[in-house]
């Protein structure tokens, strides 16, 4: 690994550019303006392009006539570091320990887009040019739903033109092994605000006379699964595909015990999904419905005898193929609504969505890719769908027409989202030999 490379990474690593957060909205753009000046630097036209949210960097080298075009997409972007009790380093001061960069946003996403760049950096030092035509679009506002990316794409539909996108923002299911993810889940948020009286009450005044809209909401999220994990809301199955029996065959044949490393990285004291599925199809294939977030009434030290004014919980959808998140989210908020206890008021608001992603590993793309990373890798390739979601993926399909090759570099103890978050530099090379192997397949494909 070359120190300018580890000094880039680093330097890229440093600014919180926490997306979500409007505090941090002239850091998020310091962000962008360095990667701005990378992509300058290394020969690339770059370019920022505003949005009413964070900037899009976009970059290009020379295009030529008769050349494939690959448009490579990630995201600078990060998700905040809280709890930050729990970080061995500060978040936003990466150190290098056993081989591993700690640091918010090493794996998802900055890692993993660099070593595309720093790929491309390689590539024009030993030849002054690359194989094909390419474009860079690497956004600040993944981890908030990309709602400003879909209109970019409208915007510059005919200059993005292209051939086939690739993404490296999705896992390996161990290290060493190279990994082609063909499936994506979808997402849909939904809030809830469960309101009683108009302010907190003393609950020995009022205790007993009006509804306590904590129990309330508590109840009404007891109703959106069964004790068998299956989700109770009307019709929330109805367009869910099952699994190919090719995949549930090849699922079972990965060099993985998902069980057993999940209850490792997790640390809960159990398994636990929807009856009758293993635990993969539970995480690939099967929709979900999480709480992420409940709140309300006292959070401080000792007690406080009140009854709370209003309760909330954030809620999200996992979808997964052929469910729409519109009709998710309207099934959800009929449920909701006709399972509201007595004596409270429910609001719903809906927040950002974004569409599943399934396309096929064995299309030309699809082979060239797992050509690149048996390549890069020296090892079989490991074909997954994948939990998490990328929104903006569904768009290349729609508004570019084109499919999308996902490269995940992320390894199962990487930590994203969550406290003491890394990359090893190992898979920062990786990456950069994935990128060339990439890059070489695409171009010489017929
Ligand atoms: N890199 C992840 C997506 C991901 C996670 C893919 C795990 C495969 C496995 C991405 O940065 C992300 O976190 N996406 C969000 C999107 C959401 C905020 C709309 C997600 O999945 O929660
Ligand atoms: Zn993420």
């Amino acid at each position: 690994m070359r120190a300018s490379h580890l000094e880039d990474f680093y330097s890229f690593l440093r600014f919180p550019s926490i997306s979500t957060d409007d505090d941090y909205s002239e850091r998020v753009s310091e962000c962008a303006h360095w990667l701005v000046e990378k992509l300058t630097g290394i020969g690339l036209k770059a370019e920022l392009v505003p949005t009413p949210g964070h900037p899009i960097v976009w970059a290009r080298n020379q295009h030529r006539e008769g050349r494939r075009t690959v448009l490579i997409y990630g995201h600078y972007d990060v998700q905040p570091p809280d709890p930050l009790e729990l970080w061995d380093s500060p978040p936003f001061d990466p150190v290098l320990k056993d081989g591993y960069v700690f640091a918010r946003g090493a794996t998802d996403n900055k890692g993993q887009i660099l070593s595309h760049i720093l790929g491309v950096q390689e590539t024009m030092e030993q030849r002054n040019e690359l194989p094909v035509n390419l474009h860079f679009v690497i956004e600040g506002e993944e981890e908030i739903g990309s709602g400003n990316l879909g209109n970019f794409l409208h915007q510059h539909r005919s200059e993005l033109g292209c051939d086939v996108v690739v993404v490296s923002d999705t896992g390996m299911i161990a290290p060493h092994t190279p990994t082609l993810s063909y499936g994506l889940r979808g997402v849909a948020a939904l809030e809830l605000k469960v309101t009683g009286a108009k302010i907190d009450l003393h609950s020995g005044i009022f205790g007993g006379a009006v509804a306590n809209p904590a129990t309330a909401l508590a109840q009404l999220l007891a109703t959106l699964h069964d004790r068998n994990g299956h989700i109770a809301i009307a019709g929330f199955y109805d367009d869910v595909a099952p699994l190919e029996d090719w995949e549930r065959e090849a699922w079972k044949k990965l060099p993985i015990d998902v069980d057993a490393e999940v209850l490792k990285e997790t640390g809960a004291p159990a398994l636990f999904g929807e009856a009758g599925f293993s635990t993969l199809e539970r995480i690939w294939a099967r929709p979900t419905a999480e709480i992420n977030g409940v709140g309300g009434g006292y959070q401080g030290q000792g007690t406080k005898t009140v009854i709370p004014s209003h309760a909330i919980a954030k809620l999200t959808f996992r979808l997964v193929p052929n469910q729409k998140a519109d009709e998710i989210i309207a099934l959800a908020k009929k449920h909701l609504e006709k399972n509201l206890p007595a004596g409270v008021t429910l609001a719903m608001t809906s927040g950002h969505n974004g569409p599943w992603y399934l396309t096929d590993p064995y299309n030309r793309f699809g082979q060239a890719a797992q050509r690149a990373l048996q390549k890069a890798f020296n090892a079989q390739v490991a074909l997954i769908r994948e939990g998490g979601s990328i929104p903006i993926v569904s768009d290349f399909r729609n508004v570019l027409g084109v499919e999308t090759l996902l490269l995940g570099l992320a390894l199962p103890g990487c930590r994203a989202h969550s406290p003491n978050e890394n990359f090893p530099l190992e898979n920062l090379d990786a990456g950069i030999r994935m990128n060339q192997a990439v890059m070489e397949e695409l171009a010489t494909l017929r």
